[in-house]
């Protein structure tokens, strides 16, 4: 079975989505055969290829309804319910895209063993996000390679945008953080008001050369924000603190200086 994928619709692509469509575009007009996935010569060398079923043909989405009706209802306001496959045979495979092809599981009446379930391992993912198992393989990083969380737990696969919080409720996306890390969550009677712009002003959500996710290892991570005009030669000023021989003791965040980094119960400065 032949089966390649393009972009349906004219919604803008922001951010990385760009990156993708350049592959997208790419793709468009190949086609991918049985195992072997299409590459393409561009800058990000990327393959995007659906998942393959051995003996199984790909149906189309509006198979799945029958049996998974709200997962299908949803669906429709899903970022990968625009994948389409191109050509003659054209329908819209945003289920399969994912799961892989369907015909064995329905004609089975959803046994066992029929459909692909990404929740259970990312692999799938990879196939159209490769850049994404490099991220997943750096040093700190979110243990979804190893079986203990799955991309479901911060994307929703199945309703409204598959980016966490749509891409700008950042409030919606520090809930996400903090159903695991309720300590981060606060209240706080000192908050910090980085907290505002979310977590991952400062962390990485897959993962970072540097420790803690973060997304630098050094003061640089806080004087993007708390940057400050230098009067006095020779000294490093600091939210109007000469800061000149605290920063030799380390980061700005080490034992003694701002621990509570997140928000603190007893110090306006965050020291513990
Ligand atoms: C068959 C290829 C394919 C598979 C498999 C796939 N995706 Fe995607 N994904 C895409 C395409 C194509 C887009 C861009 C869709 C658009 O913008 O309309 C996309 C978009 C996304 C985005 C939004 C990216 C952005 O910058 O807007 C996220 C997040 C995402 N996918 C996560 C996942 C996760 C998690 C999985 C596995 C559960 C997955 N994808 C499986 C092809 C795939
Ligand atoms: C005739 C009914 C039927 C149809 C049609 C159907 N399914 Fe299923 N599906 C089931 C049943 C039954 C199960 C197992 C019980 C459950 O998890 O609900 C299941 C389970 C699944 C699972 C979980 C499998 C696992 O190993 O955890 C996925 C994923 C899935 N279906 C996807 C799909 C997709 C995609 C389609 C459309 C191509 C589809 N189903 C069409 C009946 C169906
Ligand atoms: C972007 C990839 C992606 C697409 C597209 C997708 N799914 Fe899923 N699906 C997943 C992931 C990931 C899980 C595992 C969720 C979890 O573990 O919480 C899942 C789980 C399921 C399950 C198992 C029950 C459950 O909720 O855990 C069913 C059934 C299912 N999907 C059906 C569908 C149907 C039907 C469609 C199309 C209408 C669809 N999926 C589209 C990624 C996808
Ligand atoms: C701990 C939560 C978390 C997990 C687990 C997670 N993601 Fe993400 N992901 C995010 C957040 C948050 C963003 C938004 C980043 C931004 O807006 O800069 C994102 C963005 C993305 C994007 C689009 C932007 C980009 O960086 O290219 C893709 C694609 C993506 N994730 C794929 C995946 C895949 C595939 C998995 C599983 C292998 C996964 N994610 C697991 C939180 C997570
Ligand atoms: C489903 C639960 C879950 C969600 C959701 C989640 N995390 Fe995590 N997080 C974990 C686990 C598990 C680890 C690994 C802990 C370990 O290795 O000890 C971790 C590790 C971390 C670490 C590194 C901690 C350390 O001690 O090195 C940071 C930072 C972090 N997560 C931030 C985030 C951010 C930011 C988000 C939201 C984008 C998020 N997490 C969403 C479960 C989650
Ligand atoms: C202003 C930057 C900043 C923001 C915003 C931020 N963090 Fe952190 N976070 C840090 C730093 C710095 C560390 C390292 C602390 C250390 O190593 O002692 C850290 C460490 C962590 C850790 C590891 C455990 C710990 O407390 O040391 C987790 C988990 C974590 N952050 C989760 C989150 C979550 C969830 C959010 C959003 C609700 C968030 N962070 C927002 C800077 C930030
Ligand atoms: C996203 C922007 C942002 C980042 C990144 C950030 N901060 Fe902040 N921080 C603020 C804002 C806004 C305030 C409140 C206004 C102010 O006091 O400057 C604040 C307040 C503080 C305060 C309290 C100051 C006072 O006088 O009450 C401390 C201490 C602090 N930040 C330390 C840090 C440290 C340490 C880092 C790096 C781990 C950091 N901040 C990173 C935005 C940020």
């Amino acid at each position: 079975m032949k089966m390649s994928l393009k972009r349906m619709g004219n919604r803008p692509l922001t951010g990385h989505g760009e990156a993708l469509r350049r592959v997208l575009v790419c793709v468009t007009g190949l086609s991918v055969v049985g195992l072997v996935a299409v590459s393409c010569s561009t800058v990000n060398r990327v393959e995007l290829a659906p998942p393959q079923i051995a003996g199984a043909k790909f149906i189309g989405s509006e198979a799945c309804e029958q049996c998974h009706q709200e997962i299908y209802d949803g669906f429709i306001t899903a970022t990968h319910y625009h994948l389409k496959a191109p050509g003659t045979n054209a329908m819209f495979i945003g289920c399969e895209s994912c799961h892989g092809p369907g015909s064995l599981h329905v004609e089975s009446g959803g046994a066992p063993n029929t459909i692909i379930n990404p929740g259970k391992s990312p692999q799938v993912c990879f196939q159209c996000h490769l850049d994404k198992q490099a991220e997943f393989n750096l040093p700190s990083h979110h243990p979804v390679i190893e079986g203990k969380m799955s991309c479901a737990d911060c994307h929703d696969p199945h309703k409204g945008s598959v980016i966490p919080g749509g891409g700008t409720e950042l409030a919606s996306l520090n809930s996400i953080c903090t159903k695991c890390h309720t300590a981060q969550a606060g209240p706080f009677v000192f908050e910090h008001e980085a907290m505002r712009e979310g977590c991952i002003t400062c962390h990485e959500p897959h993962g970072s050369v540097n420790a803690r996710l973060l997304v630098s290892r050094n003061a640089t991570l806080c004087l993007r924000c708390h940057f400050q005009e230098q009067t006095t030669a020779g000294a490093i000023y600091i939210g109007n603190v000469n800061h000149t021989s605290f920063l030799s003791r380390g980061t700005c965040w080490s034992a003694g200086c701002h621990e509570a980094i997140h928000g603190s119960q007893v110090s306006d400065l965050l020291r513990y």
